[in-house]
This record gives structure tokens, sequence and C-alpha cells, in this order.
């Protein structure tokens, strides 16, 4: 498939301070898209900003796919300022998919803050192939950086709210609330936001024997493993070194294939 689109925008909203939704259009993307998967967007037709940035697809719908996106530097703050009805130029679908393996009856998200923007894709998807609604700790700062609660309510699943500050739900960090829940049986965390709250949960994930896939980011250039921009170390031979590709291996691993030890927070 072609891997270039020119998309339509067909919303673009404000859901909290500094974080946007946007919907592109393109049933290309859609029909080739699964839970997991992220764009590189041109956020300019210029040079400026040169290099396109990475967003994980937050839902995929029939004719385009959303995604879900904090400002945080000029990339994503031009990106804000783009309307509805503008076009974008988009590359992807890129990268792999959350694996979800059919042995496992329990499925458990924790999402740290706009981490949390690959997941309602995934619950739908486990929803569909699977018929459970996975367990949800949605984890921020405070109340402003919980997204998606109502999504996830709506789609039927338990959600748990931790925030640092205690503005919503419990006071502490994503890892207070995994220590404390009372789950037994086969179960399969994903993850995805801080590198910091992802080692704990791994370290927990291990301590439990259950499996665990996190969805990791890094600075990208190419994003489709040719510049070896974003790797990290794995224990994967990539090029006769041991590491992996975010957006080729990854942008999904298996937590226990990450060299953690090498990784700096
Ligand atoms: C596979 C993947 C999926 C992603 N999905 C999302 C998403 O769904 N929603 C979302 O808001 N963000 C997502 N990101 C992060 C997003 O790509 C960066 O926030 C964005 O590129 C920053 O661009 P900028 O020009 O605004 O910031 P810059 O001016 O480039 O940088 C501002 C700050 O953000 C940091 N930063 C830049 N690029 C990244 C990056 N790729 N990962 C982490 N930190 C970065 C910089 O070190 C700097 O501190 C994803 C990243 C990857 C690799
Ligand atoms: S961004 Fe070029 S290899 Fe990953």
């Amino acid at each position: 498939m072609n891997k270039l689109h020119e998309c339509l925008i067909t919303l673009h909203n404000p859901v909290a301070p500094n974080h946007y939704r946007m919907v592109l259009q393109s049933k290309d993307i859609a029909g080739h898209s699964s839970p997991g998967q992220f764009l590189m967007l041109e956020i300019s037709a210029g040079y400026y900003p040169f290099l396109r940035r990475p967003m994980s697809i937050e839902r995929i719908f029939s004719d385009g796919v959303s995604i879900l996106y904090k400002v945080c530097g000029e990339g994503t703050k031009i990106l804000s300022t783009l309307s509805v009805g503008e076009k974008i130029n988009v590359q992807g679908p890129l990268g792999n998919s959350f694996p979800i393996p059919k042995e496992y009856q329990q499925y458990l998200i924790i999402a740290g803050g706009i981490g949390v923007a690959p997941f309602p894709a995934l619950v739908e998807k486990i929803l569909n192939v699977r018929g459970v609604a996975p367990e949800i700790i949605l984890a921020g700062k405070d109340y402003t950086h919980l997204l998606c609660e109502k999504d996830f309510r709506q789609m039927g699943c338990k959600t748990h709210l931790v925030t640092e500050d205690g503005s919503a739900g419990d006071m502490g960090l994503a890892t207070d609330i995994l220590k404390k829940l009372n789950i037994t049986g086969p179960t399969i965390v994903y993850t995805c936001g801080p590198l910091p709250m992802i080692k704990n949960v791994h370290k927990i994930c291990i301590e439990r024997k259950w499996l665990c896939y996190a969805s990791l980011e890094a600075e990208m250039a190419c994003g489709e493993g040719v510049c070896l921009g974003c790797v990290v170390p794995a224990k994967i031979e990539v090029e006769n070194e041991m590491m992996a590709r975010v957006c080729k291996e990854g942008p999904i691993f298996d937590t226990q294939v990450i060299l953690w030890e090498k990784i700096g927070e």
C-alpha cells in the first residue's frame, strides 16, 4: 500500500488544556491500521519543522483514524493551529501492533498522561475479538491529564483513576494502584506513558509472571527503519548490534526484550 496520504482534517477539538483530538479522513489508512501503530505527520509543507512528528492511532473508523496529542513543542504547537477542512500529509500506518494472545483472559491497561493515546483502539479490538472489557488504570499529574475516561467507561471498562496531586481518583502513581489490584490468573498488561512508569510496571509484571507489552517512544526521522535514529538497547540483533528500532521492531515491545539497565531516564 502507498504509505503517503493527503488527509482531510474532519475534526480538531481541544479535549483538555494543551491536548487535542484530530480526525484524519483516509479509508486507506483506516483499512490497513491496527491498534498500536502510528502515523508520521508532516506538520507543514515547508522546511520547518523539517521532520515529521510521530503520533499513535487513537481510534480506527471506517473512513479514517483519530489521533490524540499533547502540545509540547514547536511541531505540535503548529499542528494545533490547523483547521477542519485543511489537508495534512500523513505517512503510515507504521510499526507493529499490540498482540492479543488468546490464552489470557484478563487484560489490564496502564496509561500515564498522553500515553493513553493508543488505547481506545486497543480496547475496541479486545472487545471485538475476545468479548472482554479490559481493566484500566488511568494516571496523570492532575485531573486535566486524565483523558478518555468517559470513552473507556462507555466501552464497559472498569477504570481506576489516580493523580499525583489527588485532584481525581486516588492520590499517587499508576504503580500504587497496580500493586493493590486483586488480580489472579493469566494476565496481560499493556502500558504507555513516561519511561519511569513503564520501567516500574515492567518490574511488577516480572514479579507476578504477567506478560507486559509497552508502547515506547523515541525521536524519529524516517519512521521506516532506515535512519537508525530511534533505537533502544534490546535483546534483538539489528545491524550486528543488540538494539531495536522503535519505528520498525516497535513501537510495541514485550518489555522483557528491552535492556532496561542500559536506558537512562
Ligand atoms: C511511536 C510514537 C507515538 C507517539 N504518539 C503520540 C501521541 O499519540 N500523542 C502525543 O501527544 N505524542 C505522541 N508521541 C510523541 C510526539 O511524537 C512528540 O511529542 C512530538 O514529536 C513532539 O514534537 P514537537 O515539535 O511539538 O516537540 P519538539 O519541539 O520536537 O520537542 C519538545 C519536547 O518533546 C520531546 N520529544 C520530541 N519528540 C519526541 C518523541 N518522539 N517522543 C518523546 N518525546 C519527544 C523533546 O525531547 C522535547 O523535550 C509519539 C511518539 C512516538 C515515537
Ligand atoms: S526513525 Fe529511522 S529507523 Fe526509526
